[in-house]
């Protein structure tokens, strides 16, 4: 299906309502695996549109952002309940037990600016490229936020993505 490109934040309500429930999905690493993300922001950093996205150590996708620090991520249409199932599932099966895309019924097209595949079914997408990585840290974190958030540790590390498009079905 073919894709008209979008100013970045035309789409924040469905970007910002989506994270709430049932979550986006980012794609990272050339194969694109897919996985779940329910915090992130949209914004203006260094003149540059910008999302950034969290992930923790813990997870298959934190090792592929470490090798190409690319990634799409994919807005699923609000109300799609086979789309809410496929994120839930990408939120709670892990890519180094096999191919993601596969086991949550979802589509690969390729990324229009960069090597990452995005989701087909998501209407909107945004494509992005790594200005900045961070570590969250607990010695500068709020003590309620820690408590509530890292009990067990495994620290959300955040890559700040310049984001070089944003496209919807056209
Ligand atoms: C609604 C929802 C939101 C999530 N948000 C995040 C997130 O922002 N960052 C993160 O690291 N994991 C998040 N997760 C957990 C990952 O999606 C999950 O651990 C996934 O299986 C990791 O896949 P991977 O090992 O293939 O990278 C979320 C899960 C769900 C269900």
């Amino acid at each position: 299906m073919s894709r008209v490109a979008i100013d970045p934040f035309e789409s924040l309500p469905q970007v910002m309502q989506q994270m709430k429930r049932p979550g986006l999905l980012l794609t990272c690493g050339k194969e694109g695996n897919p996985i779940t993300i329910g915090w992130g922001n949209v914004g203006v950093i260094w003149g540059k549109p910008v999302f950034s996205v969290l992930v923790r150590p813990s997870r298959y996708s934190f090792g592929l952002l470490e090798e190409n620090g690319d990634f799409s991520v994919s807005i699923p249409e609000a109300g799609d309940s086979a789309m809410a199932k496929a994120v839930a599932w990408c939120g709670s099966h892990s890519g180094r037990d096999g191919d993601k895309w596969a086991g949550a019924g979802i589509s690969k097209e390729p990324g229009i600016t960069i090597d990452i595949p995005y989701v087909a079914e998501c209407p909107i997408h945004y494509e992005c490229r790594r200005l900045h990585v961070n570590d969250i840290k607990e010695t500068t974190l709020d003590r309620n936020v820690a408590t509530t958030h890292y009990p067990d540790g495994d620290l959300h590390r955040v890559w700040w993505g310049e984001i070089l498009g944003a496209w919807k079905v056209g």
